[in-house]
C-alpha cells in the first residue's frame, strides 16, 4: 500500500528537488569548512609547539652563558608572543590541565633535557596559562611564564567568500530543478488537453535526450489513441451498415406477415434497433470530434426553422426572445444539440418551450424549459453518462437510448459551449446552453 505524503513535505516537486539539493549541498559545504578548521588549528599548534621548544632551548642555553647581572636586561629580548622568561621561583599551583598546556610543558621539558630538569604548574585565572621552573647551571631560579594561544583569528574575507559560494550553489540547484521539473509540467498539461477530440497540442520533442524521449512517447500514445479511436468508429460504423440490411428484410417480412399483436411489437423491437444503431454511431463520431467548421449564422432563423418542424410534425413547441445578432458557430452541432434537448422535454412533459436571450459579450444563451417531472437532484449530472435512463422512463412510452444527453454534451464541449440542467421551481426541468461565439 502506498503510503501518503506526510504533510511537512512541501507540494511541488520542485520545492522537494530544490531543499533536497540545497540541505545537502549546505551540509557537504559545511562539513568540508569544519574539516579545513580543523586541519588548519591542528597544524598551528603542531608548529607552534615546535617553535616554543626549539626557541626556548637556545634562549636557555644563552642565559646560562651570560653573567648573572646581564640577565635581567635580556629577558625582553627572549620574550614572544605566548612567552616569556622570568628570574625567580616563580607561583605554585596545581598540575596543568589544558591539552596544549600539557603539550607544550612536556616538549619544553623534554628540550631542557636532563641538564635543566623542569617541574610546571598552572597558573588559575582566566584562558590557559602555566610556568616551568627550572635552574641554571650556577643554581639560579627561572621560570618561563606560557600562555599559549591556539586560534589564528579567521581572515575577514573569509564569511564573505562562503555566502557567495552558497548563493552560486542556490542559483545552480535552481537552475538543475527547473530543467528537470518544467517537462514534466509541459507533459501534463498536454495530457490535460488530451480531451476526446485528440486535438491536444504536440509535445515538443527537443531538450535533453531523457525529455525528447518522453515527449516522442507521449506524442506517439497520442497517435496511437488516435488511431484505435478512428478504427473503432470504422468498425462501428461498417456493423451499422451491415445491419441496416437485416433490419430492412426484416421489416419487409414483418409487412407481408399478419397483423397480430406480436406483430406491432416485433415492429417496435426493430425500430429501437435501428435508433439504437443510428445513435450508437452518432454518440462515437462526437467522440472523435468530427467536428463541422463554425461558420456566420442567423441564431433567429435557425431557432424559427427548428421550431416549425416540430409545429409541423404536430408537435407543441414554442420560440421566446430572440438572438437579434449574427453569430459564428457550428450550425449542426448546435441545432442537434437542441434537437436532442427539445426531443427530452417532447417526451417526458409532452411540450418545450425555447427561450433565447439576446447576444451579450460574444455570448449566446438557449434555454429548453418544460413543465414535467424533472429529474432527482442527486441525478442531474448522471444523466448526461450515456446509455443511463432514469427507472421512470424504462417504459416503451418513452422508449429511447439514453445517448441524446450523452452526445449533446459532447457536441457541446467540441463547440465550447456549457450545457447544464436544473429543475425548475414549479416543476419541470431547464436544459440551459451557453454557447461563446468561436474564433
Ligand atoms: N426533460 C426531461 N424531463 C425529465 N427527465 C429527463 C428529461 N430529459 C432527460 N431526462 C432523463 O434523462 C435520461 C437521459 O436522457 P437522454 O436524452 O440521454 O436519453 P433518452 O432520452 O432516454 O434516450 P435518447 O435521447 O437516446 O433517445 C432520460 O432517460 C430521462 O430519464
Ligand atoms: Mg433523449
Amino acid at each position: 500500500m502506498r503510503m501518503p505524503s506526510p504533510r511537512w513535505l512541501p507540494r511541488t516537486l520542485f520545492a522537494r528537488l530544490a531543499a533536497i539539493l540545497c540541505i545537502g549541498l549546505v551540509a557537504a559545504q559545511g562539513a568540508s569548512f569544519w574539516l579545513t578548521m580543523m586541519e588548519r588549528d591542528m597544524s598551528t599548534s603542531n608548529m607552534m609547539v615546535n617553535y616554543i621548544e626549539r626557541e626556548v632551548v637556545s634562549s636557555v642555553a644563552l642565559l646560562d652563558r651570560l653573567p648573572p647581572a646581564e640577565r635581567p636586561q635580556w629577558l625582553p629580548r627572549l620574550a614572544r608572543r605566548t612567552y616569556r622568561f622570568v628570574l625567580g621561583p616563580g607561583v605554585t599551583g596545581p598540575q596543568p590541565e589544558g591539552a596544549l598546556s600539557v603539550r607544550i610543558a612536556a616538549s619544553i621539558a623534554g628540550g631542557l633535557g636532563a641538564a635543566y630538569p623542569a617541574t610546571s604548574n598552572a597558573v588559575p585565572g582566566d584562558g590557559e596559562h602555566f610556568q616551568v621552573h627550572f635552574k641554571l647551571s650556577d643554581g639560579a631560579p627561572v621560570t618561563i611564564d606560557v600562555q599559549p594561544v591556539a586560534d589564528l583569528p579567521l581572515s575577514r574575507w573569509l564569511p564573505r567568500v562562503l555566502a557567495v559560494e552558497l548563493l552560486v550553489l542556490a542559483v545552480c540547484c535552481w537552475f538543475a530543478v527547473r530543467l528537470t521539473t518544467r517537462p514534466l509540467d509541459q507533459l501534463a498539461r498536454a495530457a490535460d488537453t488530451l480531451g476526446p477530440d485528440l486535438k491536444a497540442e504536440r509535445v515538443p520533442e527537443d531538450g535533453p535526450s531523457e525529455v525528447a524521449r518522453a515527449a516522442k512517447a507521449f506524442n506517439a500514445m497520442q497517435d496511437r489513441i488516435a488511431l484505435y479511436m478512428k478504427e473503432r468508429i470504422q468498425v462501428l460504423a461498417a456493423i451499422s451498415h451491415d445491419l441496416q440490411t437485416p433490419i430492412t428484410r426484416m421489416r419487409l417480412r414483418l409487412d407481408v406477415m399478419d397483423d397480430s399483436a406480436e406483430h406491432a411489437r416485433l415492429r417496435q423491437d426493430l425500430m429501437e434497433m435501428e435508433t439504437l444503431v443510428k445513435e450508437g454511431v452518432t454518440y462515437a463520431r462526437t467522440l472523435h470530434g468530427a467536428t463541422e467548421a463554425p461558420c456566420r449564422i442567423d441564431p433567429d432563423a435557425l431557432l424559427d426553422s427548428l421550431v416549425c418542424d416540430y409545429v409541423d410534425a404536430g408537435k407543441q413547441v414554442q420560440l421566446q426572445g430572440r438572438a437579434d445578432a449574427m453569430f459564428v458557430t457550428r450550425p449542426q452541432a448546435f441545432r442537434r444539440i437542441l434537437g436532442n434537448l427539445v426531443d427530452n422535454a417532447l417526451k417526458f412533459a409532452g411540450a418545450a418551450e425555447i427561450e433565447v436571450a439576446s447576444i451579450a459579450d460574444g455570448r449566446l444563451q438557449v434555454a429548453v424549459l418544460d413543465r414535467g417531472p424533472g429529474i432527482p437532484e442527486d441525478l442531474l449530472d448522471a444523466v448526461f453518462e450515456p446509455f443511463y435512463r432514469l427507472e421512470s422512463s424504462r417504459n416503451r412510452d418513452t422508449g429511447g437510448t439514453g445517448l441524446g444527453l450523452a452526445i449533446a454534451r459532447r457536441l457541446a464541449e467540441a463547440m465550447d459551449a456549457e450545457l447544464s440542467l436544473q429543475n425548475r421551481p414549479g416543476g419541470g426541468l431547464e436544459a440551459k446552453l451557453i454557447v461563446r461565439e468561436a474564433a
